[in-house]
């Protein structure tokens, strides 16, 4: 059982995620040795803060232990994927990979014994989705007919996001100029566009009216931020998305039951004004400690399968 993308479980199973995690921040004593002497293996390709921190004291609460481990101090470029993932998962319980690219993440699903988990990937961040819809059920109460719009780039945020809230019944909008090429997964976009409670639009304006979440991005991926070679498509990107930024303004159109969502990390003037990221109307700081939440309550349905 692996969690790759999220497309490959159903609203009920995220919702039992969600509603496992929302337990386990209310009693985390009941959990503190779920995973007694059980090892989760945290693989980076990439930079985190919340994802490395979040997992590792995730396991040392539940009674077990997470090893960091820096792709470039493997062998992984060396031996290649298929036979050191095999060795990995003879050690560990379970893997997490924050890799480049998906298909990386995917090679270690195939060649290991143990569940794999996606960190963050250029097409899915599912933990972040999990983490994130439980950030709503604890705020709004519930999933079902809350009103989501997520603004600015269509990217791996959104992707998983969409699937979480679109399958748990929430209303869920989609409104972006343009979506980043290396995020596109046709087959997901077409099951979303079949269902009622997805939508799509250009129309700022119209989108938020009445929003319970607005939620937004980066609107340029962390390994090309600082990046000479892709300064101009950030120039150019900065111009498209400006009119999507999430802020003080557009919280006050939505209405006062708006509150503001971002993943993190945030870049204050670009996708998101400091009113909406770290103002009273703003979530981003629970979502973060959420991620530890709601990865707990994977783990404990991964491992212990
Ligand atoms: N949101 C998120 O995944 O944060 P990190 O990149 O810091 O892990």
């Amino acid at each position: 059982m692996h969690v790759l993308s999220l497309k490959e479980y159903d609203g009920k199973w995220i919702k039992s995620i969600v509603d496992r995690g929302l337990d386990i921040k209310k009693r985390p004593d009941k959990y503190a040795n779920a995973l007694q002497q059980k090892t989760l293996a945290m693989i980076f390709q990439k930079s985190s803060t919340r994802t490395r921190l979040s997992f590792e004291t995730g396991m040392t609460k539940l009674g077990g232990h997470g090893i960091f481990v820096d792709w470039r101090t493997t062998q992984l470029a060396l031996g290649g994927v298929q036979d050191e993932a095999k060795v990995i998962s003879g050690y560990a319980d379970a893997i997490m990979v924050r890799p480049l690219k998906h298909a990386t993440v995917a090679e270690f699903a195939k060649a290991s014994r143990v569940p794999v988990i996606n960190g963050l990937c250029e097409k899915y961040h599912p933990c972040q989705a999990l983490a994130d819809a439980m950030t709503i059920q604890e705020k709004m109460g519930k999933l079902k007919g809350v009103k989501v719009v997520y603004l600015g780039i269509a990217n791996n945020v959104s992707n998983s996001l969409s699937v979480a809230c679109a399958r748990t019944g929430a209303d869920f909008t989609l409104c972006v100029p343009e979506r980043d090429p290396d995020s596109i997964d046709q087959e997901q976009l077409q099951q979303l566009k079949a269902m009622p409670n997805y939508h799509e639009t250009h129309d700022v304006s119209e989108a938020v009216e009445g929003a319970d979440i607005l939620y937004t991005d980066t609107w340029v991926n962390m390994e090309f931020f600082n990046d000479p070679k892709f300064a101009k498509e950030k120039t150019r990107r900065e111009k498209l998305f400006m009119p999507y930024q999430l802020n003080k303004a557009l919280l006050e159109k939505a209405g006062p039951q708006a509150f503001s969502m971002h993943d993190m990390p945030a870049h204050i003037g670009y996708e998101i004004d400091a009113y909406a990221l770290r103002g009273e109307r703003s979530l981003a700081f629970v979502q973060a400690e959420n991620r530890m939440w709601a990865q707990m309550a994977l783990m404990i349905e991964l491992i212990r399968k």
